[in-house]
C-alpha cells in the first residue's frame, strides 16, 4: 500500500476508536447511544461491532485529525472529510451513528453513517477508494468467516443492522453487501468458503426483486442457493428484535426455499394463472429455468411438480427440456 493509503488506514483506525469512545462514554455521543439502545442493541453488541457516533460539530473531528497529523487533503480524498464550495472541511458523518466497515483482516476501510433524525440519505457510506471497494467487500466477513466454514452455510443480508441483530442473536454466519446489489466478485468470495448461501433480504418488493437478482448471481458462481422469507414488510433485524433468535432460525433460516421453489413463486407473480395464455407462458418460463439444472434427478423433481400442477404429461415436459438443453449446448 502507498503511504497515502497507510495514512488513511491509520485515520480509519483512530476514528473507529474515537467514534466508539464518544458514543459509549461521552455526552456528545449520548444521542447516538440512546438511538442504538432504543433499537435493541446491547453494550456488548455495540462493542463487538465498534459502533460509534460522530458529534454534530463541524470542527470536532477535523481538529482531532489535524492534531494527529493527518493531512486534510488526504482525508477529503478518502471521503472521511467533506469539503464545501468555500473549501471548508467538515466530518462527512457528523451527527450520524457510525458503522465501521471492516475488511477481511478486521481493519476498518470505510464507514456507513446512519442518520438518527430521519435526515436523508438514511445511510451515507464512504466513497470508493483504493482501500474501499464496495463490490469486493462483504460486511462482517472477518467475523463470520469461521462460522460460515463450520456451519457450511452463509446468510446474506441487505443491511448492517440485519447482520448485527442476527449475530447478537446467535446467527453468526451473516454478511451483507454494502448498499448495492451483490457482485460476481462477492459471490465468488463466498463460494471459496461455502457451498450454500441463504439469501435473507427484506420482505418488501425491493427485497424480493433483489433476492431474485442475487440468486442468479450466486447460482452463476456455483453456490447452492436458498431464499428465506419473512412476514410481509419486515426485515431480519425487525424480526429478530421482535421474535428472538430461535424463532428466526426455525421460522426463517431453516425453512428457506430452495432456489427453484423461490423462482417458481417469484415467476408466478407476473401471471394470472386463471388465464390459459398466462399458464402456458408461466410453464415455459419455469421450463427455461429447469433446463439450466444439471442434475437429472433435480430436473425430474421439478418437472413432476409442473406436470401435477398443470395436468401436463411428463413426456411433453421432458421433450421441452431436451429441446432447450440442446439449444444451450
Ligand atoms: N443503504 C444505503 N443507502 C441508503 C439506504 C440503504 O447504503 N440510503 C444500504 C445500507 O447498507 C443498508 C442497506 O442498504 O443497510 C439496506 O437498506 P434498508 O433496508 O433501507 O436499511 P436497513 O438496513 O433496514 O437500515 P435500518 O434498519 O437502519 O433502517
Ligand atoms: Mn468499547
Ligand atoms: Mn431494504
Ligand atoms: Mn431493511
Ligand atoms: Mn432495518
Amino acid at each position: 500500500v502507498s503511504q497515502e493509503s497507510q495514512d488513511v488506514l491509520n485515520a480509519y483506525e483512530w476514528l473507529t476508536k474515537l467514534y466508539h469512545h464518544l458514543l459509549r462514554h461521552t455526552k456528545e455521543g449520548k444521542t447516538g447511544y440512546q438511538y442504538l439502545i432504543d433499537r435493541g442493541f446491547t453494550d456488548e453488541v455495540i462493542d463487538t461491532f465498534q459502533l460509534g457516533f460522530s458529534p454534530n460539530s463541524k470542527e470536532f473531528i477535523v481538529q482531532f485529525l489535524e492534531k494527529k497529523g493527518f493531512h486534510p487533503q488526504t482525508m477529503v480524498k478518502a471521503g472521511l472529510l467533506s469539503m464545501n464550495d468555500q473549501q471548508e472541511v467538515s466530518d462527512r458523518f457528523r451527527g450520524r451513528v457510525v458503522f465501521p466497515i471492516r475488511n477481511h483482516l478486521g481493519k476498518t476501510v470505510g464507514f456507513g453513517g446512519r442518520s438518527i433524525n430521519n435526515q436523508e440519505p438514511k445511510y451515507l457510506n464512504s466513497p470508493e477508494s483504493e482501500l474501499f471497494h464496495k463490490g469486493r467487500l462483504l460486511y462482517n466477513f472477518d467475523l463470520a468467516r469461521s462460522h460460515i466454514r463450520k456451519q457450511e452455510e452463509a446468510v446474506l443480508f441487505e443491511g448492517y443492522a440485519d447482520v448485527i441483530s442476527a449475530y447478537a442473536a446467535g446467527v453468526t454466519n451473516g454478511v451483507a453487501t454494502l448498499g448495492t446489489a451483490i457482485t460476481e466478485a462477492q459471490a465468488k468470495l463466498l463460494r471459496r468458503y461455502v457451498d450454500t448461501v441463504v439469501i435473507c433480504y427484506d420482505a418488501d418488493d425491493a427485497g424480493v426483486q433483489a433476492s431474485y437478482k442475487a440468486a442468479k448471481v450466486l447460482k452463476k458462481a456455483g453456490c447452492t442457493v436458498k431464499v428465506a422469507s419473512m412476514p410481509n414488510g419486515m426485515d431480519p433485524d425487525e424480526f429478530v428484535q421482535q421474535n428472538g433468535a430461535e424463532r428466526f432460525r426455525k421460522e426463517v433460516v431453516d425453512v428457506s426455499d430452495t432456489y427453484m421453489s423461490f423462482l417458481m413463486r417469484f415467476l408466478k407473480k407476473d401471471y394470472n394463472l386463471n388465464l390459459e395464455g398466462d399458464r402456458i407462458q408461466y410453464v415455459e418460463s419455469v421450463l427455461d429455468e429447469v433446463a439450466l439444472i444439471d442434475r437429472p434427478v433435480e430436473r425430474e423433481h421439478y418437472l413432476k411438480e409442473l406436470a401435477n400442477e398443470f395436468e401436463l404429461s411428463m413426456d411433453t415436459l421432458t421433450q421441452e427440456i431436451m429441446a432447450r438443453r440442446q439449444k444451450i449446448g
